[in-house]
Protein backbone atom coordinates (compact mmCIF):
# COMPACT_ATOMS: atom_id res chain seq x y z
CA UNK A 1 0.00 0.00 0.00
CA UNK A 2 0.86 3.46 -0.68
CA UNK A 3 -0.09 5.64 1.81
CA UNK A 4 0.44 9.00 1.68
CA UNK A 5 -0.28 11.64 4.77
CA UNK A 6 -2.19 15.03 3.66
CA UNK A 7 -2.20 18.25 5.91
CA UNK A 8 -5.86 19.93 4.59
CA UNK A 9 -5.66 23.48 5.17
CA UNK A 10 -9.26 24.77 3.64
CA UNK A 11 -8.75 28.19 5.52
CA UNK A 12 -10.97 30.92 4.25
CA UNK A 13 -13.97 32.21 2.43
CA UNK A 14 -14.46 29.19 -1.17
CA UNK A 15 -11.08 27.55 0.49
CA UNK A 16 -13.55 24.71 3.10
CA UNK A 17 -15.50 24.02 -0.54
CA UNK A 18 -13.28 23.02 -2.85
CA UNK A 19 -10.30 21.19 -0.79
CA UNK A 20 -13.88 19.13 0.35
CA UNK A 21 -14.26 18.46 -3.17
CA UNK A 22 -10.62 17.61 -3.75
CA UNK A 23 -10.23 14.98 -1.09
CA UNK A 24 -13.95 13.22 -2.71
CA UNK A 25 -11.51 13.21 -5.94
CA UNK A 26 -8.69 12.16 -3.80
CA UNK A 27 -11.17 9.29 -2.38
CA UNK A 28 -12.14 8.32 -5.92
CA UNK A 29 -8.69 7.68 -6.87
CA UNK A 30 -7.55 5.94 -4.47
CA UNK A 31 -10.65 3.56 -4.86
CA UNK A 32 -9.61 3.31 -8.35
CA UNK A 33 -6.30 2.18 -7.80
CA UNK A 34 -6.51 -0.08 -4.20
CA UNK A 35 -2.84 0.32 -3.90
CA UNK A 36 -2.91 4.04 -2.88
CA UNK A 37 -4.29 5.73 0.14
CA UNK A 38 -4.27 8.96 1.52
CA UNK A 39 -5.10 9.76 5.19
CA UNK A 40 -5.90 13.45 5.37
CA UNK A 41 -6.01 15.62 8.61
CA UNK A 42 -7.70 18.88 8.72
CA UNK A 43 -6.67 22.00 10.07
CA UNK A 44 -9.26 24.29 10.87
CA UNK A 45 -6.25 27.55 10.82
CA UNK A 46 -7.26 30.95 8.95
CA UNK A 47 -9.04 33.62 9.33
CA UNK A 48 -11.97 32.47 11.77
CA UNK A 49 -9.27 31.11 13.76
CA UNK A 50 -7.74 34.32 14.25
CA UNK A 51 -10.87 36.06 15.11
CA UNK A 52 -10.76 33.17 18.27
CA UNK A 53 -7.00 33.24 18.58
CA UNK A 54 -5.82 36.73 17.65
CA UNK A 55 -3.10 34.32 15.57
CA UNK A 56 -4.20 32.09 12.06
CA UNK A 57 -2.57 29.41 13.26
CA UNK A 58 -0.82 28.01 16.71
CA UNK A 59 2.72 29.11 17.71
CA UNK A 60 3.67 25.30 17.13
CA UNK A 61 1.76 25.24 13.32
CA UNK A 62 4.67 24.51 11.63
CA UNK A 63 6.04 21.82 13.64
CA UNK A 64 2.51 20.13 13.40
CA UNK A 65 2.67 20.28 9.98
CA UNK A 66 6.12 18.83 8.95
CA UNK A 67 5.62 15.25 9.58
CA UNK A 68 3.35 15.39 6.67
CA UNK A 69 4.03 14.07 3.35
CA UNK A 70 2.17 17.07 1.70
CA UNK A 71 0.15 20.36 2.59
CA UNK A 72 -3.45 20.71 0.67
CA UNK A 73 -4.35 24.65 1.40
CA UNK A 74 -7.61 26.71 0.13
CA UNK A 75 -7.74 30.06 0.30
CA UNK A 76 -6.40 32.80 2.64
CA UNK A 77 -8.41 36.39 3.11
CA UNK A 78 -11.25 37.60 4.49
CA UNK A 79 -13.45 41.01 4.39
CA UNK A 80 -12.97 41.85 7.92
CA UNK A 81 -9.38 41.13 8.54
CA UNK A 82 -6.41 43.19 7.06
CA UNK A 83 -4.69 41.12 4.24
CA UNK A 84 -1.12 41.56 5.64
CA UNK A 85 -2.14 39.48 8.67
CA UNK A 86 -3.86 36.58 6.61
CA UNK A 87 -1.01 36.72 4.30
CA UNK A 88 1.85 36.87 6.66
CA UNK A 89 0.27 35.14 9.13
CA UNK A 90 -0.46 31.70 7.71
CA UNK A 91 0.55 30.58 3.77
CA UNK A 92 4.33 32.89 4.02
CA UNK A 93 5.34 31.61 6.96
CA UNK A 94 4.59 27.89 5.49
CA UNK A 95 5.90 29.17 2.32
CA UNK A 96 9.23 30.49 4.02
CA UNK A 97 9.90 27.94 6.89
CA UNK A 98 9.41 25.15 4.75
CA UNK A 99 11.70 26.59 2.28
CA UNK A 100 9.46 25.95 -0.58
CA UNK A 101 11.59 28.14 -3.03
CA UNK A 102 9.83 27.01 -6.43
CA UNK A 103 6.47 28.15 -6.94
CA UNK A 104 5.18 26.23 -9.35
CA UNK A 105 2.64 27.64 -12.49
CA UNK A 106 1.35 25.36 -15.02
CA UNK A 107 -1.06 26.65 -17.42
CA UNK A 108 -2.84 25.19 -20.47
CA UNK A 109 -6.02 25.92 -22.23
CA UNK A 110 -8.22 23.06 -20.62
CA UNK A 111 -11.11 21.27 -23.46
CA UNK A 112 -14.03 23.73 -23.13
CA UNK A 113 -12.47 26.56 -22.21
CA UNK A 114 -11.65 29.60 -24.36
CA UNK A 115 -8.66 31.95 -24.63
CA UNK A 116 -9.46 35.50 -25.12
CA UNK A 117 -6.52 35.08 -27.62
CA UNK A 118 -7.69 34.79 -30.89
CA UNK A 119 -7.27 31.33 -32.83
CA UNK A 120 -6.16 29.73 -29.68
CA UNK A 121 -7.10 26.47 -28.91
CA UNK A 122 -6.06 23.81 -26.39
CA UNK A 123 -1.91 22.40 -27.27
CA UNK A 124 -0.88 26.32 -28.34
CA UNK A 125 -0.57 27.46 -25.38
CA UNK A 126 1.24 24.57 -22.53
CA UNK A 127 3.10 26.28 -20.09
CA UNK A 128 4.94 26.00 -16.80
CA UNK A 129 5.95 29.05 -14.93
CA UNK A 130 8.30 28.63 -12.62
CA UNK A 131 8.33 31.37 -9.58
CA UNK A 132 11.21 32.04 -7.43
CA UNK A 133 9.60 31.96 -4.35
CA UNK A 134 12.28 32.68 -1.63
CA UNK A 135 13.70 35.92 -2.06
CA UNK A 136 13.89 38.54 -4.85
CA UNK A 137 11.41 41.70 -4.57
CA UNK A 138 9.71 39.84 -1.96
CA UNK A 139 12.52 39.80 0.32
CA UNK A 140 10.75 42.20 3.31
CA UNK A 141 14.06 44.73 3.17
CA UNK A 142 13.01 48.20 3.16
CA UNK A 143 12.30 50.58 5.37
CA UNK A 144 10.24 53.95 5.89
CA UNK A 145 11.73 56.87 7.14
CA UNK A 146 10.81 60.73 8.02
CA UNK A 147 6.77 59.60 7.69
CA UNK A 148 4.51 61.99 6.94
CA UNK A 149 7.08 64.60 6.40
CA UNK A 150 8.14 66.70 2.35
CA UNK A 151 11.26 64.22 2.47
CA UNK A 152 9.93 60.58 3.36
CA UNK A 153 11.53 58.03 2.10
CA UNK A 154 10.60 54.84 1.38
CA UNK A 155 13.09 51.32 0.39
CA UNK A 156 11.76 47.99 -1.29
CA UNK A 157 14.80 46.17 -1.63
CA UNK A 158 15.21 43.24 -3.86
CA UNK A 159 17.59 40.61 -2.50
CA UNK A 160 19.49 37.97 -5.27
CA UNK A 161 21.91 35.07 -3.74
CA UNK A 162 24.05 33.25 -6.27
CA UNK A 163 22.08 30.11 -3.75
CA UNK A 164 18.85 31.68 -4.40
CA UNK A 165 19.32 32.15 -8.03
CA UNK A 166 21.78 29.09 -8.74
CA UNK A 167 19.31 26.43 -6.91
CA UNK A 168 15.86 27.97 -8.77
CA UNK A 169 17.69 28.06 -12.21
CA UNK A 170 18.43 24.38 -11.58
CA UNK A 171 14.66 23.55 -11.04
CA UNK A 172 14.07 25.02 -14.11
CA UNK A 173 16.35 23.60 -16.29
CA UNK A 174 15.57 20.26 -14.74
CA UNK A 175 12.23 20.97 -15.28
CA UNK A 176 12.41 22.14 -19.03
CA UNK A 177 14.55 19.19 -19.21
CA UNK A 178 11.57 16.86 -18.93
CA UNK A 179 9.23 18.34 -20.56
CA UNK A 180 9.37 16.99 -24.61
CA UNK A 181 10.08 20.29 -25.74
CA UNK A 182 13.55 20.30 -23.38
CA UNK A 183 13.17 24.70 -23.71
CA UNK A 184 13.26 27.42 -21.29
CA UNK A 185 12.99 30.74 -21.50
CA UNK A 186 14.57 32.96 -18.72
CA UNK A 187 12.88 36.41 -17.83
CA UNK A 188 15.00 39.12 -16.26
CA UNK A 189 15.18 42.60 -16.96
CA UNK A 190 18.96 43.41 -16.80
CA UNK A 191 19.02 45.98 -19.31
CA UNK A 192 17.27 48.26 -16.56
CA UNK A 193 18.68 46.72 -13.51
CA UNK A 194 22.52 45.81 -14.01
CA UNK A 195 23.15 44.03 -10.80
CA UNK A 196 20.93 41.60 -9.31
CA UNK A 197 19.38 40.68 -12.59
CA UNK A 198 22.77 40.98 -14.83
CA UNK A 199 23.92 37.56 -12.10
CA UNK A 200 20.22 36.02 -13.10
CA UNK A 201 22.04 36.05 -16.79
CA UNK A 202 25.31 34.80 -15.87
CA UNK A 203 24.00 32.57 -13.75
CA UNK A 204 21.66 30.90 -15.82
CA UNK A 205 24.82 30.66 -19.14
CA UNK A 206 26.49 29.15 -16.08
CA UNK A 207 23.77 26.24 -14.73
CA UNK A 208 22.37 26.04 -18.89
CA UNK A 209 26.23 24.18 -19.07
CA UNK A 210 24.78 21.00 -16.76
CA UNK A 211 21.53 20.78 -18.87
CA UNK A 212 23.21 20.47 -22.53
CA UNK A 213 19.68 19.03 -23.93
CA UNK A 214 17.99 21.80 -22.81
CA UNK A 215 17.62 24.99 -25.48
CA UNK A 216 17.38 27.99 -23.51
CA UNK A 217 16.84 31.55 -24.55
CA UNK A 218 16.63 34.63 -22.31
CA UNK A 219 14.31 37.72 -22.55
CA UNK A 220 13.19 40.80 -20.89
CA UNK A 221 9.94 41.13 -18.88
CA UNK A 222 8.45 43.76 -21.13
CA UNK A 223 8.83 42.09 -23.75
CA UNK A 224 7.79 38.88 -22.66
CA UNK A 225 4.23 39.79 -22.15
CA UNK A 226 4.19 40.32 -25.71
CA UNK A 227 5.60 37.31 -26.93
CA UNK A 228 2.88 35.72 -24.37
CA UNK A 229 0.35 37.55 -26.11
CA UNK A 230 1.55 36.98 -29.99
CA UNK A 231 3.37 34.26 -29.63
CA UNK A 232 2.19 31.50 -27.40
CA UNK A 233 3.46 28.81 -29.14
CA UNK A 234 6.35 29.70 -29.14
CA UNK A 235 7.09 29.07 -25.10
CA UNK A 236 7.17 25.63 -22.78
CA UNK A 237 9.04 26.36 -19.40
CA UNK A 238 9.71 30.13 -18.39
CA UNK A 239 11.64 30.95 -14.90
CA UNK A 240 12.08 34.41 -13.45
CA UNK A 241 11.79 36.18 -10.35
CA UNK A 242 9.52 36.24 -7.52
CA UNK A 243 7.76 40.24 -8.82
CA UNK A 244 8.01 39.02 -12.52
CA UNK A 245 6.63 35.63 -12.64
CA UNK A 246 3.61 36.96 -10.03
CA UNK A 247 2.76 39.51 -12.48
CA UNK A 248 3.87 37.01 -15.75
CA UNK A 249 1.36 34.76 -14.26
CA UNK A 250 -1.67 36.51 -13.67
CA UNK A 251 -1.19 37.31 -17.48
CA UNK A 252 -0.85 33.43 -18.41
CA UNK A 253 -4.09 32.64 -16.63
CA UNK A 254 -6.04 35.11 -18.15
CA UNK A 255 -4.42 34.31 -21.80
CA UNK A 256 -5.62 30.52 -21.11
CA UNK A 257 -8.87 31.65 -19.85
CA UNK A 258 -9.54 31.64 -16.25
CA UNK A 259 -7.22 32.79 -13.18
CA UNK A 260 -10.15 30.27 -12.02
CA UNK A 261 -8.78 26.95 -12.71
CA UNK A 262 -5.07 28.09 -11.74
CA UNK A 263 -3.48 26.00 -9.85
CA UNK A 264 0.07 26.57 -8.26
CA UNK A 265 2.42 24.15 -6.08
CA UNK A 266 5.03 25.65 -3.38
CA UNK A 267 7.84 23.00 -4.02
CA UNK A 268 10.89 22.10 -1.18
CA UNK A 269 12.97 20.82 -4.48
CA UNK A 270 14.99 19.42 -1.63
CA UNK A 271 12.33 17.22 0.23
CA UNK A 272 13.57 18.31 3.59
CA UNK A 273 9.83 19.69 4.24
CA UNK A 274 6.17 19.27 2.71
CA UNK A 275 5.18 21.61 -0.08
CA UNK A 276 2.14 22.96 -0.27
CA UNK A 277 -0.42 22.75 -3.12
CA UNK A 278 -3.32 25.35 -3.58
CA UNK A 279 -5.71 26.68 -6.40
CA UNK A 280 -4.44 30.25 -6.94
CA UNK A 281 -7.94 31.95 -6.99
CA UNK A 282 -8.32 33.60 -3.59
CA UNK A 283 -10.91 33.14 -0.90
CA UNK A 284 -13.80 34.65 -3.20
CA UNK A 285 -16.26 35.61 -0.24
CA UNK A 286 -19.27 36.74 -2.86
CA UNK A 287 -19.56 33.34 -3.88
CA UNK A 288 -18.53 31.51 -0.26
CA UNK A 289 -21.55 28.64 0.61
CA UNK A 290 -23.33 28.83 -2.83
CA UNK A 291 -22.14 25.69 -3.63
CA UNK A 292 -20.75 26.94 -7.11
CA UNK A 293 -17.14 27.23 -6.44
CA UNK A 294 -14.93 26.25 -9.41
CA UNK A 295 -13.09 22.67 -8.01
CA UNK A 296 -10.98 22.70 -10.86
CA UNK A 297 -7.68 24.53 -9.59
CA UNK A 298 -7.82 22.24 -6.62
CA UNK A 299 -8.15 19.17 -8.36
CA UNK A 300 -5.28 20.32 -10.54
CA UNK A 301 -3.05 21.13 -8.17
CA UNK A 302 -3.71 17.61 -6.27
CA UNK A 303 -2.03 16.49 -9.63
CA UNK A 304 0.61 18.18 -9.17
CA UNK A 305 0.87 16.98 -5.41
CA UNK A 306 0.24 13.57 -7.17
CA UNK A 307 3.01 14.05 -9.07
CA UNK A 308 5.38 15.98 -6.60
CA UNK A 309 4.75 12.32 -4.48
CA UNK A 310 5.32 10.18 -7.10
CA UNK A 311 2.34 8.99 -7.94
CA UNK A 312 2.83 9.73 -11.81
CA UNK A 313 0.38 7.60 -13.06
CA UNK A 314 -2.35 9.01 -11.09
CA UNK A 315 -1.93 12.49 -11.62
CA UNK A 316 -2.32 11.74 -15.00
CA UNK A 317 -5.57 10.19 -14.98
CA UNK A 318 -6.68 13.00 -12.54
CA UNK A 319 -6.07 15.47 -15.21
CA UNK A 320 -7.81 13.28 -18.12
CA UNK A 321 -10.82 12.69 -15.93
CA UNK A 322 -10.43 16.77 -15.20
CA UNK A 323 -10.22 17.40 -18.93
CA UNK A 324 -13.02 15.02 -20.49
CA UNK A 325 -15.31 17.16 -17.98
CA UNK A 326 -14.53 20.74 -19.06
CA UNK A 327 -14.37 19.32 -22.25
CA UNK A 328 -17.86 18.01 -21.88
CA UNK A 329 -19.41 21.56 -21.04
CA UNK A 330 -19.56 20.48 -17.22
CA UNK A 331 -18.50 23.94 -16.13
CA UNK A 332 -19.58 26.30 -13.08
CA UNK A 333 -20.56 29.91 -13.98
CA UNK A 334 -17.30 31.45 -13.36
CA UNK A 335 -15.98 30.00 -16.86
CA UNK A 336 -19.26 30.18 -18.65
CA UNK A 337 -21.46 26.83 -17.36
CA UNK A 338 -24.40 26.23 -14.64
CA UNK A 339 -22.88 23.94 -13.16
CA UNK A 340 -22.34 23.66 -9.21
CA UNK A 341 -19.45 22.88 -7.28
CA UNK A 342 -20.68 18.94 -6.78
CA UNK A 343 -21.88 18.45 -10.39
CA UNK A 344 -18.56 18.89 -11.77
CA UNK A 345 -17.33 16.99 -8.49
CA UNK A 346 -19.29 14.00 -9.41
CA UNK A 347 -18.36 14.38 -12.78
CA UNK A 348 -14.58 14.01 -11.93
CA UNK A 349 -15.38 11.48 -10.18
CA UNK A 350 -17.29 9.51 -12.80
CA UNK A 351 -14.59 9.90 -14.86
CA UNK A 352 -11.75 8.28 -13.16
CA UNK A 353 -13.80 5.28 -12.44
CA UNK A 354 -14.47 5.20 -15.82
CA UNK A 355 -12.47 2.29 -17.92
CA UNK A 356 -10.70 4.45 -20.42
CA UNK A 357 -9.32 7.36 -18.13
C1 LIG B 1 -0.11 35.00 -5.91
C2 LIG B 1 -0.75 36.13 -5.19
C3 LIG B 1 0.05 36.50 -3.98
C4 LIG B 1 1.47 36.81 -4.38
C5 LIG B 1 -0.53 37.72 -3.23
C6 LIG B 1 -1.87 37.38 -2.63
C7 LIG B 1 0.42 38.29 -2.22
O1 LIG B 1 -0.91 37.20 -6.05
O2 LIG B 1 0.00 33.90 -5.34
O3 LIG B 1 0.32 35.18 -7.04
O4 LIG B 1 1.76 37.77 -5.05
O5 LIG B 1 2.34 36.00 -4.03
MG1 LIG C 1 -0.26 36.87 -8.00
Amino acid sequence: MREYSIAAIPADGIGPEVIAAGATVLAALSKRDGGLKFNIENFDWGSDYYKKHGVMMPADGLSRLKKFDAIYFGAVGAPDVPDHITLWGLRLPICQGFDQYANVRPTKILPGITSPLRHCEPGDLDWVIVRENSEGEYSGHGGRAHRGLPEEVGTEVAIFTRVGVTRIMRYAFRLAQSRPRKFLTVVTKSNAQRHGMVMWDEIAAEVAGEFPDVTWDKMLVDAMTVRMTLNPRSLDTIVATNLHADILSDLAGALAGSLGVAPTGNIDPERRFPSMFEPIHGSAFDIAGKGIANPVATFWTAAQMLDHLGEAEASARLMRAVERVTGAGILTPDVGGTATTRDVTEAVVDAIHSSNV
